[in-house]
């Protein structure tokens, strides 16, 4: 079996990046006070300061979802995922008789990256939102490169602000969470289509699929879930409970896949209700070869079906690894398959009561084969 490269059960795209918790400078530049000591400092008092929207002990959910994009670990991380970046760049650059002279509103800007390759396509006007301090940056970044006649960055929420134009041609953006759905700004998006897009406007992407797999996984099961069982001589199981329901983000090898890979949901992000985000969804997945499935992974692809020739990308296990990773979903049981046998279920994904930016997923599984025979039943959070 293949072992995985990395862990992560800290299903945050800002996993490593740090939040704007701790104001303070790192020690190495702390700014001293002292007139005779000539004030040294890489600080820019002027911009991005990440006092700014400090809630205290008061923050909730979504200040935290918020403040992760507010520090660049977590934009340099994007960016220098190739495969997405450089995508929505030949989407873009390849299709620019689609931005000529339109009006595009870049939902999420971040640094503003595909708000500038939209200017560069020739866009009428692009309207950068972002509401994270990254705005800040992402004036400063126009204006560096010459943008600012055509780009302008407006700060603050898509559900809040005021677009000084009633209509736009063109949304682009990039949306897309863990499991797809992680982070829930589909809705924004979708609430920017349904409030500024013109009639025959573009949603860019357009499409984005949701797969299921079944992998090989003992290894790594042993080392995140069994692992509390016997904690240097002591039993704590209770852990493992919670570390069962937490899906996993992290890359899995090719050679783990067990079964075929199953289709679970396409949404079309330019005609779907912000319900369709909800379902529930049939699978079945029939073993290549004889082996044991120790988790289901899910990945998702996006399309661009409004280029010249459809562009996308995948977060597969068999393509080239993105940010995104893969989300495995462990199984409580170890299920013996013989090939051609079937995994048969369904999975319900929505987004949960407490904090909308969670999903919650269940897995209604069974195997009748000739060396098991499990149904059950499993809740998952991720979070
Ligand atoms: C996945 S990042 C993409 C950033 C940039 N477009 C890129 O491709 O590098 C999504 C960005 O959307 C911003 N965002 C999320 N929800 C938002 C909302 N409701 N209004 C404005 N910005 C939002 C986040 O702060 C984050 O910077």
């Amino acid at each position: 079996m293949g072992r995985r490269k990395g862990s992560s059960n800290n299903n945050k795209k800002s996993s490593n990046s740090s939040t704007t918790e701790n104001s303070s400078p790192p020690n190495h530049l702390q700014v001293t006070a002292d007139e005779d000591v000539e004030e040294i400092s890489n600080l820019d008092n002027s911009t991005c300061d990440p006092t700014d929207d400090v809630i205290g002990s008061d923050k909730t959910s979504a200040d935290y979802y918020f403040d992760s994009y507010s520090h660049f670990g977590i934009h340099e991380e994007m960016l220098k995922d190739t495969v997405r970046t450089k995508t929505y760049q030949n989407v873009i650059y390849q299709n620019k008789f689609l931005f000529k002279d339109k009006i595009v509103l870049d939902v999420g800007a971040g640094t503003g990256i595909l708000s500038l390759f939209c200017a560069k396509a020739g866009a009428k006007h692009v309207y950068a939102v972002e509401c994270s301090l990254m705005a800040d940056m992402a004036k400063e970044i126009v204006q560096t490169n010459g943008f600012s006649d055509v780009i302008t960055v407006l700060k603050g929420k898509v559900e809040e602000i005021e677009l000084p134009v009633s209509h736009v041609d063109i949304i682009i953006s990039e949306w897309m969470g863990y499991f797809l759905l992680f982070e829930n700004m589909l809705n924004t998006v979708l609430y920017a289509r349904d409030k500024w897009l013109i009639n025959d406007g573009i949603v860019l992407p357009d499409k984005a699929s949701l797969y299921l797999t079944a992998i090989e996984d003992a290894e790594y099961k042993d080392d995140k879930i069994e692992f509390w069982d016997n904690v240097y001589g002591f039993n704590m199981s209770c852990i493992k409970k919670q570390s069962m329901m937490e899906p996993l983000v992290d890359t899995v090898d090719q050679n783990q896949i067990v079964t075929n890979c199953q289709l679970l949901k396409t949404m079309d992000i330019s005609k779907m209700a912000p319900g369709d985000a909800s379902f529930t969804a049939p699978f079945k997945l029939v073993a290549e070869r004889n082996d044991y499935i120790h988790a289901l992974v899910a990945y998702f692809d996006v399309s661009f079906t409004k280029c010249h020739k459809i562009t996308g990308f995948s977060t597969g296990p068999r393509s080239r690894t993105t940010h995104w990773k893969q989300t495995v979903l462990y199984l409580e049981d170890v299920l013996t398959i013989c090939e051609g046998e079937a995994v048969v279920g369904n999975m319900t994904v929505a987004p949960s009561k407490n904090n909308p930016r969670d999903v919650d997923i269940m897995l209604k599984y069974s195997l009748n084969g000739q060396h098991c025979s499990v149904s059950r039943i499993q809740h998952y959070k991720m979070r």
